[in-house]
């Protein structure tokens, strides 16, 4: 069956971004931000691994590179009843990279494939892998590994049939190489130029794979067109700057579809959600903090920015912006349906 996920992204798919978006798609696949192993281990796992029931299905991304320590926070992660486990081989971050995880791991297909199989043995739930298309790794400092380049299709092939022989069956493929030196991770994300046909050639040569593609794709013409192609379709910094568009996923994907909500509706079920936070301003101000695309290229647009940014309203609970904001807006806006 085919999917829609909405990517793993620090600083932004926390709980409440997560709550938020779960009001205008009931069937995509969310993710938490992606967490170490070593943090599950040591830190507050509470803080780190709460959710509330209504996120799910919800995916929690770990990133690491010691297959036994991966499987200790996997199983730590046991007692929060997540639907899956996705191991980050996509991530280039220094901080991640520098440290032998995230994109790096790319070099070293059989003890990713090793840290999928320890993690398969503490956890029923499907365990996933997002990774690159490949990775540039000639410009890391000398005495740090690896210094490779592997950014053929067969580098690639080779990574995925690694993987696959011993186990893995779900990959989501974000559709450009990660430099692992001397880019940061933004320009990471828009340097490195698409190769969408090399996920799709993915799919050719490992037809039984679930292949998601990952990378650019940011209106429904485009998730049509790739799930022609591979089973699903990843959509990360679209999620944020123009958030309506998740109200059209559930129609592009099988099975009964709830009408799509109104902008309206999803302001209206926000509400409880923020005022929950009562006198705490801050969180609540937080839990607005990812939601600023929900009118982009709209009018309205700039007024919402404006609202929900909390540094211009020290003065109000988040709940009443969000009342301000239902009385203030274009009304033809606020109750425009989604078009698919
Ligand atoms: C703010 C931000 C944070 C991100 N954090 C993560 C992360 O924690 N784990 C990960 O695998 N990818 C992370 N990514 C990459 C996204 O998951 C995704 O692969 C990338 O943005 C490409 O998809 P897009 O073009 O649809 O945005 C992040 C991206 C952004 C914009």
């Amino acid at each position: 069956m085919q999917r829609i996920s909405i990517a793993p992204m620090i600083d932004v798919t926390d709980r409440h971004f997560r709550y938020f978006t779960r009001l205008l798609t009931k069937k995509a696949m969310l993710y938490t931000e992606m967490i170490t192993s070593s943090a599950i281990l040591h830190g507050d796992r509470k803080k780190l691994l709460d959710f509330s029931p209504l996120e799910k299905p919800i995916t929690l991304q770990i990133a690491g590179s010691d297959p036994r320590e991966i499987a200790e926070a996997i199983k730590i992660a046991e007692n929060w009843d997540y639907d899956e486990i996705n191991l980050n081989a996509g991530c280039p971050s220094d901080r991640v990279s520098g440290n032998d995880m995230g994109a790096s791991l790319m070099a070293y297909p059989d003890l990713v494939a090793e840290i999928l199989s320890e993690a398969r043995k503490v956890t029923k739930k499907p365990v996933t892998v997002k990774s690159r298309i490949g990775i540039d790794g000639t410009n890391v400092l000398p005495e740090s590994l690896p210094r490779v380049m592997l950014d053929q299709y067969e580098d690639l092939s080779h990574f995925v049939k690694t993987l696959k022989d011993r186990g893995t069956e779900h990959f989501i493929i974000h559709a450009r190489i990660a430099i692992l030196a001397g880019l940061s991770p933004k320009d990471n994300r828009e340097i490195p130029p698409l190769h969408y046909e090399d996920v799709y050639r993915i799919k050719k040569e490992f037809p039984d794979l679930f292949v998601e593609i990952n990378g650019g794709i940011r209106t429904v013409e485009s998730i049509k067109r790739h799930l022609n192609q591979v089973d699903g379709v990843m959509i990360g910094r679209a999620a944020y700057e123009d958030a309506f568009l998740l109200s059209k996923v559930d129609a592009l994907l099988p099975g009964d579809t709830l009408p799509s909500p109104t902008r309206r509706e999803v302001i209206e079920n926000f509400l409880p959600y923020v005022a929950q936070f009562g006198e705490d301003k801050r969180t609540a101000h937080h839990a607005l903090k990812n939601t600023l695309g929900l009118f982009h290229e709209r009018p309205g647009s700039r007024l919402w920015r404006q609202l929900v940014s909390s540094s211009l309203h020290p003065d109000m609970t988040a709940e009443e912006v969000l009342r301000k904001a239902l009385r203030e807006l274009p009304e033809e806006i606020l109750d425009e349906w989604p078009v698919v």
